[in-house]
């Protein structure tokens, strides 16, 4: 009762994303063995986009930085932005510890700006659609802007299809310690999932609310358009699987034209 409660109050203006990733997220996450395929993520970057060596990179929405960081530690020039202190601090504090040299800086994908532009901007594990439309558009805006001509964007997205026939309401899991528990709204007109998740552990319950809306790849691709790129190839796993109604993901590699 308390969960619905709070997802009919979850509006589309409410900026959730400001909150939602700090120090919660990335130990519940961490511990769900979320973040353990970074090396393979990066391994399929390196593959698709394809990267060389003298790319400069900029991680868009970086998190705690382990992209930007494995690349970097790849030898690539790699600078990580995302809107969380708190997961800039563990990216800042990681790099320093293995030697390596990646900026993190603290700034709103909507509405960033760099003196240089980049070969390759990459959007990992769902890192949009927080927001509203308008908010979207301006993040694949200034991609394009940030862009050189010929560069190229990954995006990693969930994928549509794939919500959609697997669709549950509710969710019951145990991460080792942790129960979770997910209730889950669609809403068919905004095109968003709003989300209370509980997670407790035995002594402490945390409660969130996220919303995140999803793009069929025709939409996508007419957004990119829209704003001067254009989808070059895209896949439906990290092994390469071609995307599909069984697929999970939605990994697209756009070009700036
Ligand atoms: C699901 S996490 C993914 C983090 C990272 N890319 C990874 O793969 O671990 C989404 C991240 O996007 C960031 N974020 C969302 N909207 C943002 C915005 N408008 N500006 C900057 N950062 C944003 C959040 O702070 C969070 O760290």
């Amino acid at each position: 009762m308390e969960a619905d409660f709070l997802i009919k109050i979850l509006t589309m203006t409410e900026e959730w994303w400001k909150k939602f990733f700090g120090e919660g997220y990335i130990k519940e996450w961490e511990e769900a063995g979320m973040f353990r395929y970074t090396r393979r993520e990066v391994n399929f970057l390196e593959k698709v986009i394809p990267l060389r060596k003298k790319d400069e990179i900029l991680d868009l929405c970086c998190g705690h930085g382990r992209h930007a960081i494995e690349l970097a530690r790849r030898g690539y020039k790699v600078t990580g932005l995302d809107f969380s202190l708190y997961a800039l601090g563990i990216a800042r504090r990681e790099a320093k510890r293995r030697n390596l040299i990646v900026s993190f800086v603290r700034g709103d994908a909507r509405n960033f700006k760099f003196r240089k532009k980049f070969d390759v901007i990459i959007n990992m594990f769902t890192a949009f659609g927080y927001g509203s439309r308008e908010d979207d558009r301006k993040i694949i805006r200034n991609v394009s802007r940030s862009l050189r001509k010929e560069g190229k964007f990954f995006i990693d997205l969930q994928s549509l299809p794939w919500l959609w026939r697997n669709f549950k309401p509710v969710r019951r899991e145990r991460v080792g310690k942790l129960r979770i528990v997910d209730k889950r709204t669609y809403d068919f007109l905004e095109g968003v999932v709003r989300s209370i998740r509980i997670v407790s552990d035995g002594t402490r319950k945390r409660i969130s609310r996220t919303q995140t809306r999803s793009y069929t790849l025709a939409e996508l691709e007419n957004l990119l358009v829209e704003e001067g790129l254009k989808v070059v190839k895209f896949f439906g796993s990290y092994k390469g699987q071609p995307f599909g109604f069984n697929t999970k993901r939605m990994l697209v590699v756009a070009k700036k034209i």
